[in-house]
């Protein structure tokens, strides 16, 4: 009887597989069996013009938001990370992890038609309302006013169900909602090619060509939301994003505030 695990094993990421398929090829590509983080890794190589992207097939020390760590077990999902150098300060960044999750959905429902794939803001990539994906942005000041954006991104793809219990977060996988293995090979490549052209766009154009796609993908909008501040707790109905990507809060009262990080829940009615 072939196992679970060995099913998983079959299809293992092959770089030359992906970097065939890249439309710009002028980048870098390593791929590890294992590795602490892909997002570390990358903090650590030396800066150039070119992107780099570090994929694995499992990470021991994952890292999500806010301090969380991200699970990340062998050949069951993807943990992808770019290093991209912009000539901008790190002020002109605000946006870009929205910008991010945008062209990770771009590149999921090019991929295959997932039902409704939304954004809670910043940046979780939401389907079913569970969480099936997260992108954590990292960014460093270069000499002469430059930056490089650390940018990685974690999928749930074919996530087997006795890891649920290492996850806090509500999740979901590609596995589940389609009821099958998916090629992670093809949504590296999908993820990579939009990922790339979205850097791109950004680095000529900034946050604000992205504000009308982001107003079609918005989970929260409408919405009784919590968000968790260094401040403390924030309630408001959310009211979409302003032009640098903050979350725009109707608190009670009427006022409405705008918030540049922090921890979104929705509020459910009873
Ligand atoms: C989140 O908390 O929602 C963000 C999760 C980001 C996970 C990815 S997996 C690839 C990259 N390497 C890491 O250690 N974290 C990011």
């Amino acid at each position: 009887m072939v196992s679970e695990y060995c099913r998983v094993g079959e299809g293992m990421l092959d770089k030359s597989i992906i970097a065939a398929n890249i439309c710009d090829q002028k980048i870098k590509i390593d791929l590890f069996k294992t590795i602490g983080s892909t997002s570390e890794y990358l903090k650590g190589v030396s800066p150039g013009a070119m992107p780099h992207i570090c994929i694995a097939e499992q990470q021991t020390k994952g890292q999500g938001r806010l301090g969380r760590s991200w699970h990340s077990p062998f050949a069951q999902n993807i943990y992808l990370s770019c290093r991209y150098a912009f000539q901008k300060d790190l002020s002109q960044l605000a946006g870009l992890s929205l910008a991010v999750a945008i062209a990770v959905i771009d590149a999921l429902k090019s991929f295959c038609s997932l039902e409704k794939l939304m954004v809670k803001w910043p940046n979780d990539i939401i389907c079913q309302d569970k969480k099936l994906g997260g992108i954590l942005i990292d960014v460093q000041a270069e000499a002469n006013g430059a930056c490089s954006a650390i940018i990685g991104v974690g999928i749930n793809v074919n996530m087997l169900e006795d890891e649920r219990h290492q996850i806090t977060q509500d999740w979901v996988s590609f596995r589940k909602i389609l009821g099958e293995q998916v090629d992670r090979n093809k949504i590296c490549i999908s993820l990579i090619n939009h990922l790339l052209s979205c850097l791109e766009q950004f680095a000529n154009n900034g946050f604000h060509r992205f504000i009308d796609a982001w107003a079609n993908l918005d989970y929260l909008v409408g919405r009784e939301v919590a968000l968790k501040t260094p401040e403390g707790e924030m309630i408001g109905t959310a009211q979409g994003i302003d032009g640098l990507g903050n979350l725009l809060l109707e608190l009670s009262g009427g006022a409405v505030r705008a918030f540049s990080s922090g921890d979104t829940s929705i509020i459910k009615n009873a």
